[in-house]
């Protein structure tokens, strides 16, 4: 079914309705608690990025509404739900790797159901691959409408033994007020856009996750407000590309504000102590973003900027509509009037036709912008984009050698960076008890790098003061200050 089949609703009816399917689900999930004898228990994964994360509260707080106890431990569990990421090859491969290990579960737990969902099902191989080489799969969904998982559900349980698949191509609905099992109590993503309509040559988004759509302002800070209410400290406003928030709605229309004038309004709802945003195209961060940041202190002094490549042709055949100064100009402007802010970036190495000299360019741009960190990434060819079929792709060895110079320069460069901090008392929300050491906890600085410093538990979704003592490179220890 395609949306077009599908008869339109507008927001309210459709949460309503979905609301009404929660509840039949409910009953499917009483009628295993019985069989079972004991409640039925979902483990959801994802893998890729915060959409995906924050996808999967929604997906996890609809199982957990209709019954089902959460857990980690895939062999545990009734139900499994991968939500999946096609950015790069290598998770479409965690993913089938990681299914042959289900096709067992299912043996012993005939109750098993397995269910996938996110943007590899948007790409029709994938599916068709899925529905070949693993008919275990009981239901399958894409990335536009996982407002229907519950309806999905409830199709899965009334057809069982035939494996259900619904994938859309769009969607221009945003069904709000569905229910949502946050991971973190004391910080949550807010989606303020769905979909991206930039077309980078390498990107397979704008393909898995359609054209660009806004939330209304309204909508968000009325989501804001509830986390406010709920506990929540920090907001992460996310959109795949999020200066262009509003872009789609039309002149005239009191919500189109632009994305500079929302994250202000976010900061103002009482309870947020701290507001990021993820990811803004350098192609269009405004000077007006630029003010408002310098002129509250409530938005994170962390911007990640997304570089992709430091050399103007790759650019260009990049479609990332910058040159290499652009961005070195956007950087100077940023470091002028943000002297506090972290800058983290995204790098890509072994796009068609790179050469070693147009590494340089990269490498030359990182030294420059003396990014505090930068996640770099060997390009990774997805069918359907254009690059796919550019004709110089760059051999491995290559793209290797090039690949460690950078990443030599970025960790260098992030070390000089963070020893800055030493010395500084920094605004830290805690997050959770140390990993590897239970004296110490671990929390967050505004420019989104990790501290740990000893305390309690009862610190836990505090914002405190910490003095910085000693500087690992991505990480920080520290002392509380007051
Ligand atoms: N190959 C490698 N990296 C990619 N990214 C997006 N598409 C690809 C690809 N085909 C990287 C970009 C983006 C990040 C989320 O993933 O750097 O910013
Ligand atoms: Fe992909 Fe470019 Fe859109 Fe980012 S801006 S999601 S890299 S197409």
């Amino acid at each position: 079914m395609n949306p077009g089949d599908y008869q339109s609703h507008n927001d309210g009816e459709e949460t309503r309705r979905q609301l009404a399917y929660i509840d039949r689900l409910t009953g499917y999930v009483s009628t295993l608690r019985d069989e079972l004898g004991r409640n039925p228990r979902a483990c959801v994964v994802t893998f890729g990025c915060q959409m995906n994360a924050r996808d999967s509260e929604k997906l996890l707080g609809i199982l957990i509404t209709a019954g089902y106890d959460e857990t980690d431990e895939e062999s545990d569990a009734d139900l499994i739900l991968y939500n999946t990421c096609s950015v790069r090859d290598n998770a479409n491969q965690r993913v089938y790797g990681r299914l042959g290990v289900l096709k067992g579960y299912k043996k012993s737990n005939p109750h098993l159901k397995v269910v996938l969902c996110g943007c590899m099902m948007q790409e029709e191989a994938c599916v068709n691959k899925i529905r070949t080489s693993y008919s275990f799969v009981d239901l399958i969904f894409g990335t536009h409408n996982i407002f229907k998982f519950a309806e999905l559900m409830c199709e899965m349980f009334e057809n069982s033994g035939h494996p259900g698949t619904q994938v859309w191509n769009e969607t221009d609905q945003i069904v709000e007020e569905l229910p949502v099992r946050r991971k973190y109590s004391y910080k949550s993503g807010v989606n303020i856009m769905f979909g991206c309509n930039n077309f980078c040559t390498y990107c397979i988004v704008p393909y898995v996750r359609g054209r660009e759509r806004s939330r209304s302002p309204k909508d968000i800070i009325r989501e804001c407000e509830k986390l406010a209410a709920d506990g929540v400290k920090e907001i992460m406003l996310l959109g795949q590309n999020v200066n262009s928030y509003g872009n789609d709605f039309e002149e005239g229309n009191p919500d189109k504000i632009s994305f500079a004038k929302l994250i202000d309004e976010v900061t103002k709802v009482e309870g947020i102590e701290r507001v990021r945003f993820m990811t803004p195209h350098p192609k269009d961060f405004s000077d007006e973003l630029i003010d408002v940041i310098a002129n509250n202190k409530k938005i994170a002094r962390h911007i990640h900027l997304p570089l992709q490549s430091g050399n103007t042709e790759i650019l260009r055949r990049m479609n990332r509509k910058y040159t290499k100064d652009d961005f070195l100009n956007l950087v100077n402007k940023i470091r002028t009037k943000l002297p506090d802010v972290a800058i983290t970036t995204d790098i890509i190495v072994g796009f068609p036709g790179e050469t070693k000299e147009d590494v340089d360019d990269t490498i030359d741009v990182v030294r420059k912008s003396a990014f505090d960190n930068a996640f770099t990434f060997i390009y990774s060819k997805r069918t359907g984009t254009p690059a796919a079929s550019f004709e110089d792709q760059v051999p491995e060895d290559v793209v290797k050698e090039n690949f460690d110079r950078l990443l030599k320069v970025v960790q260098d460069t992030a070390k000089e960076q963070s020893l800055k901090y030493k010395g500084q008392v920094q605004e830290v929300l805690v997050e959770n008890v140390n990993d590897h050491d239970d004296s110490l906890m671990t929390g967050r600085m505004s420019n989104n790098t990790l501290v740990h410093f000893p305390g309690g538990e009862d610190l836990i979704g505090k914002m405190v003061k910490v003095k910085i003592t000693e500087c690992h490179g991505f990480y920080f220890f520290g002392e509380i200050a007051e």
